[in-house]
């Protein structure tokens, strides 16, 4: 399968196909949704609270993005890869600049950056510099406290809302994830810009969706109303450790089938040598 590009999202949302993307912040992973032909892959800072252990997003670092885009890098073939700028890293255009190109080198596509209005010369600067840039608007747990909650409920804020994905756009944006934003504004926003929209939480007009890979799974313990579990991960998982436990216990973990046997002269040999 060919390298999916931006023109090649953009074409979808001419044609009204679809966009699937996927958060994945490891090998295996990120090799079965290659294989799934998923859209685009995003190695996003939800990293920090799936995958770490940190209390927020805010606590991920370059460092922690970089490490975990490589191991997705070598996955991919195909996918489109979309690597987040943790918070901290965009302080100055210089060390946004500076970071997005040091994600570039660990093979991401495109860098993708959680503001609204507000981000408009980092993005356009990246823009500049010839980088692939995601905006993201509506919910951004970086700079919203982590505290999820639906934004463009009043008409006041809904049209900032499209303001700001008018700007980002105009900025050079290629592509903008629209997070916890009602249907209806997604839809207008969708059908105001000509970069493919992204919704999470945001309904089914945008011109394709994202979900973090640990709610797809049904890896979390908490059901966001926006998720669809696909799977029951966590309760397969915990299952598994508790029969394996269980037979190594019982000793009917490992059986004849598991092991291999020393051959009878060898053993005659290995016992005449310790005697
Ligand atoms: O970090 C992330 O996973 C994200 C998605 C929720 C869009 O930003």
């Amino acid at each position: 399968m060919s390298k999916k590009t931006a023109d090649y999202l953009k074409e979808k949302k001419i044609n009204r196909v679809p966009i699937t993307m996927v958060t994945a912040y490891d090998y295996p992973t990120a090799q079965l949704a290659e294989q799934a032909h998923i859209d685009s892959i995003l190695v996003g800072d939800s990293l920090g609270t799936n995958v770490l252990g940190y209390q927020s997003e805010r606590e991920v670092t370059i460092h922690d993005i970089a490490h975990h885009l490589k191991a997705v890098k070598r996955a991919i073939n195909s996918a489109f890869l979309i690597a987040d700028l943790p918070f901290g890293s965009t302080g100055t255009v210089s060390s946004a600049l500076s970071n997005a190109k040091r994600l570039l080198e660990c093979g991401a596509d495109c860098i993708k950056i959680e503001g609204w209005a507000e981000k408009v010369n980092i993005v356009k600067e990246l823009s500049q510099a010839g980088i692939k840039v995601c905006a993201h608007i509506g919910y951004n747990p970086q700079i919203h406290d982590g505290i999820p909650r639906t934004f463009g409920k009043s008409a006041t804020q809904a049209y900032e809302l499209l303001q700001s994905a008018l700007e980002l756009q105009r900025a050079g944006s290629v592509l903008i994830v629209l997070e916890k934003i009602p249907l209806e504004v997604a839809e207008i926003i969708s059908n105001s810009i000509s970069i493919p929209t992204i919704g999470i939480g945001s309904g089914n007009r945008c011109d394709g969706q994202v979900l973090v890979i640990n709610d797809l799974l049904g890896m979390t313990p908490k059901v966001f109303k926006h998720v669809k579990p696909y799977a029951n991960i966590k309760d397969d998982i915990f299952q598994s450790f508790q029969n394996y436990s269980k037979e190594v216990e019982s000793r009917t973990f490992p059986t004849d089938s598991h092991c291999l046997h020393l051959n009878e002269d060898e053993l005659k040999n290995l016992r005449k040598l310790i005697s």
